[in-house]
This record gives structure tokens, C-alpha cells and sequence, in this order.
């Protein structure tokens, strides 16, 4: 599929409400199936990602009922009750799925196999397979045990880890953590900078047994895990681009209901800000998981450094936080942000090669990159390279390029966020996205 996008000459005006937090929704599933007695989650993401956590799942015995739209069972089977899967676990593009899974599958008294598409079989998964085995479960495949397809078997205890990450993960954190449910004392991540903390704040709400201290966090084992509701929030990752696309297509306003604001993952808004963007918060509730009503209308944007440890607070976010470096006036440096090497593509080359088609004048550097802002965009063929993040990214540069953009590659959208271009055009007075052979 491709999105033909027109220049949104009219601006963007509204409400609108985004789709359950993705990497909640796979905590929500995950952490259900361990517990004993069920879980009701409503406002879980229906999207490819959350989707393959689900079927690997019911391949490992669990049984898992849709009530609804976004309304799920997930009948908890105890620390104990996974089974041997009888097949490969395809975890697709989702990168939380290959790793949270081989947390838990380190904990099994059985082996499994897992696997993704090309991209995910592309990416690394030493970072999670090594401190694993230093608990002692077994992990070989590929490129010595450091990309998918990989099989692992685990044993039951675990031993208790403290285990220093090389960097600030929270895939990474939170295998160690689920695999800590099996150790035979605690497991505790240190991490260079925190990364979000959905992990934590759910297993808490689950009865586990968590300490933060700064950086690190502890988990002490026993006890187990009892079922009880979720709701999901709004994931703030998806409504990016809309806050994003509100302060830079002229005559905009637009309000995002209902959104996550853990503040490990405010990042955006921090940025957006120190770029003068014309950004509200309003209607803050507070419980397991902050939600908001957040507002955004257009205004001229400058350029900000963005580094250190707000890297991880919005890392999912740079691709789109990059179109807003290109329409504003002066410099936007990042720096720092290596990780975006091995997200869905490489987002510092896809994203100097493919706004750079767009005109804009961007440099990538090792670690980051730096746009001079301003540069009037002009409308052309770009790709998504298989990343769904880039692809809404591009279709949001598209509105405020002259003519018209052709994104090519788009099918990957559904990864995340499969009624993007539909919320898109409910904000716009006429259609301005379109899609074309899907
Ligand atoms: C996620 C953690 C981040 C993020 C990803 C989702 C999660 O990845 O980029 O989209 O749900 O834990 P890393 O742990 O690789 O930083």
C-alpha cells in the first residue's frame, strides 16, 4: 500500500482519541497469562505488534477470549502453567514480543522457538539473551545467539542477577525482570539512563514485589502474580504525530483525549516546548498509569538540542519530533540516540535519506542527527523502509510540503496503529491522505 498526502492548506481541527499504549498492551497480555485467576483488559491495542503477543501466547497454553473491540480475557495460568509450545512463536516485527518472551521463557522448564520478520531477525537480541543465560537458561541461533530465529530453554529456579545494562532499555529491564518471577533470589537492572517503567508500576499492581532506587530496579521473587483489570491509556507514541501535526500545519488545533503521561515517556512534550510549541495538558488523572487530555495549536516552532536522558523518554518519538526540526527556524541537534540504529529500521540513515528527499536539510551523524530548520519541504516519492513510525512520520511531513507526497510502504502502519490515516483525515475539513492499492 501506498498514501498519496496532500498539503493541508485548511489545517487540522478537533478531537480525537488514540489506541491503547502499545508496550502496556503486551505488558497487560504478558503479565495476565502469569498470573492466577483472569484478566480483563480494556483498551488493549489491536495492532500486528500486540496481536503476536496474543498468538504466542495462546501457542504456549494460554487461553485468550475477545469480548470486544480492544476488550480481552486473558486467562492467567500461574507462574507454573505455560506449556511446551508445539510450533515457533512468530513475533512478527514487534520487538517487545521477542523480548519480554524470552524473559519469561527463561523461566520454563521446556525449550522454544522464536522468531520474526526480516527486520526483527535483523536486530539485536544479545542484549537480552546474554544476562539470561548469565541467570542460566540456554539460548543459541543465529550470529552466535545474537539474532532471531533463536531457541531457548530454561531452567527453573533461576539465580538472582544484578546486572549493569550497557543501555537504557526497558525490553532489556523488563526480560530480566519477568525472567526474576523464576530466580531463586532478586534480580535488579541498573540502566544508564531510565527508560519507561510500565514493567514495574504493572507488576506492583499485579502483587510483585518491586523497589526503585534512581536507575536500577529491584524484583524479589515469590509469591506470584493474581489476575485483576487493566485499562489501558491511549498511547502518547501514536498521538505524537497528531501533537506534532497540530503545531505545524498552520490555522491547527488539536486535542488528544485520554493519553499516557508516565513521564518516562514525556519526552515529546518536553521537546516540543523548548521548540515554543502552543502545547496544553489538562484533566490529569493519576492512578497506576497518569492519563491526560492533551492540546496542541499551530504556531512557529524553533530548533532545540535534544540529548542525555531525555533520549530515552522519547526515543520512539525522534522520527516525528524530526519533521517538527525541519519546519521550524534554526538548529535541531540530537545526539546520543545510537539506539535508533536498531529500531524497526535504521531511523538515522531512513530518516536523512527520506527527508532529505523531501528537501529538507538534515545531516546524519553517528549518534544522532542535526536539521538547519526552515527550509521549505516539497512534496515527492519517499519510502517508509518497513517502519511504521517513519511511514506516519512521512505522512505528516507530507501535509506541510508543497504538492504532493507519495509514501510508498505503508502496510507496516498496521504494526502499531492500523486506523492512523483514517484519524488523520477525520481532523482535516477534506481528505488530505489517501490511501492507494492496498
Ligand atoms: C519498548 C521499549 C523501547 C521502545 C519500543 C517499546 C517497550 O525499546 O523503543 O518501541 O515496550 O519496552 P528499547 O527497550 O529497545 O529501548
Amino acid at each position: 500500500m501506498r498514501v498519496r498526502v496532500r498539503h493541508a492548506v485548511r489545517g487540522l481541527a478537533g478531537t480525537i482519541e488514540v489506541p491503547g499504549d502499545k508496550s502496556i498492551s503486551h505488558r497487560a497480555a504478558l503479565l495476565g497469562a502469569l498470573a492466577t485467576g483472569p484478566t480483563e483488559i480494556a483498551g488493549f491495542l489491536e495492532s500486528e505488534d500486540c496481536l503476536n503477543t496474543l498468538r504466542a501466547l495462546q501457542t504456549l497454553g494460554v487461553e485468550v477470549t475477545r469480548k470486544g473491540p480492544g476488550q480481552y480475557r486473558i486467562g492467567g495460568v500461574g507462574l507454573g502453567g505455560l506449556q511446551e509450545p508445539d510450533d515457533v512463536l512468530d513475533c512478527g516485527n514487534s520487538g517487545t514480543t521477542a523480548r519480554l518472551l524470552l524473559g519469561v521463557l527463561a523461566g520454563q522448564p521446556f525449550g522454544s522457538v522464536l522468531t520474526g520478520d526480516e527486520s526483527l531477525r535483523r536486530r539485536p537480541m544479545g542484549r537480552v539473551a546474554e544476562p539470561l543465560r548469565q541467570m542460566g537458561a540456554t539460548v543459541v541461533g543465529r550470529s552466535e545467539g545474537s539474532r532471531l530465529p533463536l531457541a531457548i530453554r530454561g531452567a527453573r529456579p533461576l539465580k538472582g542477577l544484578c546486572y549493569r545494562s550497557p543501555v537504557p532499555s526497558a525490553q532489556v529491564k523488563s526480560a530480566i525482570l519477568l525472567a526474576g518471577l523464576y530466580a531463586a533470589g532478586p534480580v535488579s537492572v541498573e540502566e544508564p539512563a531510565p527508560s519507561r517503567d510500565h514493567t514495574e508500576r504493572m507488576l506492583e499492581g499485579f502483587g510483585g514485589r518491586i523497589a526503585v532506587d534512581g536507575s536500577t530496579v529491584t524484583l524479589t521473587p515469590g509469591g506470584g502474580l493474581t489476575g485483576r483489570p487493566i485499562s489501558v491509556p491511549g498511547d502518547l507514541s501514536s498521538a505524537s504525530f497528531f501533537l506534532v501535526a497540530g503545531a505545524i500545519v498552520p490555522a491547527s488545533r488539536v486535542t488528544v483525549r485520554g493519553v499516557g503521561v508516565n513521564p518516562t515517556r514525556t519526552g515529546l512534550l518536553d521537546g516540543l516546548r523548548e521548540m515554543e510549541a502552543d502545547l496544553g495538558l489538562c484533566g490529569k488523572r493519576d492512578g497506576e498509569e497518569p492519563i491526560a487530555d492533551l492540546t496542541v495549536s499551530a504556531s512557529s516552532l524553533r530548533g532545540t538540542r535534544v540529548g542525555g536522558a531525555l533520549i530515552p523518554r522519547l526515543i520512539d518519538e525522534l522520527p516525528i519530533l524530526a519533521v517538527a526540526g525541519a519546519v521550524g527556524e534554526g538548529v535541531m541537534e540530537v545526539t546520543g540516540a545510537r539506539e535508533l540504529r536498531v529500531k524497526e529500521s535504521d531511523r538515522i540513515f531512513t530518516l536523512a535519506c527520506e527527508l532529505g528527499k523531501l528537501g529538507a536539510r538534515i545531516e546524519a551523524r553517528e549518534d544522532g542527527f542535526l536539521i538547519r530548520g526552515g527550509v521549505p519541504m516539497i512534496g515527492t516519492r519517499v519510502e517508509s523502509h518497513g517502519d511504521h513510525r517513519m511511514a506516519m512520520a512521512l505522512i505528516i511531513a507530507g501535509l506541510v510540503a508543497q504538492g504532493e507526497t507519495v509514501v510508498e510502504d505503508t502496510d507496516c502502519i498496521a504494526t502499531s496503529y492500523p486506523e492512523f490515516v483514517a484519524t488523520l483525515n477525520s481532523l482535516a475539513p477534506e481528505p488530505c491522505a489517501y490511501p492507494e492499492g492496498g
